[in-house]
């Protein structure tokens, strides 16, 4: 059973990796652990407990005990906890809860920067894009690829295997549709798909995978934990990259990018979006972001949500239309279109609504 869907009274026999572990003094005098952890779904269940021990376990562990509550709060009380030394916390890295296909993904991304018309501009951000994945920032020295599999976001949004590659492929197709449809021209057309192609390189240096847990980076840390710490990051990555690889860019292509990067939190960041590209790689960043976290959200917090006005308990979501049949819901039937009362009532006449 995955573990977000464990209920009160239920026996309990899965890995989880312990975030948090201490040994404390209970009432009667003897030793208990009270742990933090988390599942391989990314639910998280804190203050949980080992009676009569005195020895705080740590990394991933086999748990054997039942589902308890306490004070509203969903805990584990553990009979049996048997660290496992054999596998690595990276498998309770945390996965994407819904359906994703990696290498349809992959596909998306390459095909939109292929699309790129200007020669310099599609092969600068494919190079760029395949150097900092494969090269440690600054100096260059190779690492193991890492774009495709690093995370998008420490708790708000994306934050699982993948993420990072699944948020910058929504982050394209969001920002070409707006282009689309509001006529940018071709040349917008190149710079925003080089921009939202590489608008979160700094994602790679400043945050990273440890033990299962993502954290800021010493480097990403001298920003202040903040969450705008990968705009400044990335900037930097840009000009370390033309330097290093002699990147050909005009100047006005390279301030246009810098602008895109910096920008791209709009009003949250302390660079604002200075050209019609930076304002729509923001919004389209916005959106796969805010609608992410409605859709997927794991361990991100209550305050997270409401400062965003995300909060998935706010929005209904609306049945399909099999799941309203099997229902037998009265107003709904095969042909739920021109003949549907109850779709008349609630929004009127076909004419009725254009007309006016
Ligand atoms: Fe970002
Ligand atoms: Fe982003």
């Amino acid at each position: 059973m995955e573990a977000k869907n464990l209920k009160v009274g239920d026996q309990v026999t899965q890995h989880f990796l312990i975030l948090e572990s201490s040994v404390n003094k209970a009432k009667n005098g003897k030793d208990y652990v009270s742990f933090d952890c988390r599942a391989e779904d990314g639910t998280m269940f804190t203050g949980c407990k080992i009676w009569d021990c005195d020895v705080a376990p740590e990394g991933v562990c086999l748990i054997t005990g039942k589902m308890e509550e306490f004070n509203s709060n969903k805990q584990i009380v553990a009979k049996i906890v048997t660290v496992n030394t054999e596998l690595s916390p990276d498998i309770l890295q945390p996965q994407c809860p819904l359906p994703m296909d990696v290498e349809y993904l992959r596909n998306e991304l390459a095909f939109h920067i292929g699309s790129i018309i200007n020669d310099s501009l599609r092969e600068f951000t494919k190079g760029f894009l395949g150097f900092w994945s494969t090269h440690t920032f600054p100096g260059g020295a190779e690492c193991e690829p890492r774009f495709s599999r690093h995370p998008g976001g420490m708790r708000v949004h994306h934050a699982y295997r993948h993420g990072l590659l699944q948020h910058t492929v929504e982050v394209i197709q969001h920002a070409v549709s707006a282009g689309a449809i509001h006529k940018i021209n071709t040349h917008e057309r190149d710079l925003l798909i080089a921009g939202c192609a590489i608008h979160d390189i700094g994602k790679l240096e400043s945050s990273a995978v440890v033990n299962g847990v993502y954290e800021y980076t010493a480097y990403g840390r001298i920003y202040g934990w903040s969450s705008n710490a990968h705009l400044y990051i990335g900037a930097q990555m840009l000009s370390v990259y033309c330097a290093l690889q002699e990147a050909w860019m005009s100047q006005s292509e390279f301030a246009m990018l810098s602008n895109i990067m910096l920008s791209h939190h709009g009003p949250h960041g302390d660079v604002k979006p200075k050209s019609v590209v930076s304002q729509m790689v923001h919004l389209a960043d916005m959106v796969s972001s805010n609608l992410n976290r409605m859709n997927c959200g794991l361990a991100g917090t209550e305050e997270d949500d409401i400062k965003r006005d995300i909060a998935r308990e706010s929005y209904i979501r609306i049945p399909d239309y099999e799941e309203i049949k099997d229902e037998d819901e009265p107003g709904v039937n095969e042909d739920y279109g021109a003949e549907d009362d109850s779709a008349r009532a609630m929004f009127g006449t076909v004419s009725g609504l254009y007309d006016s």
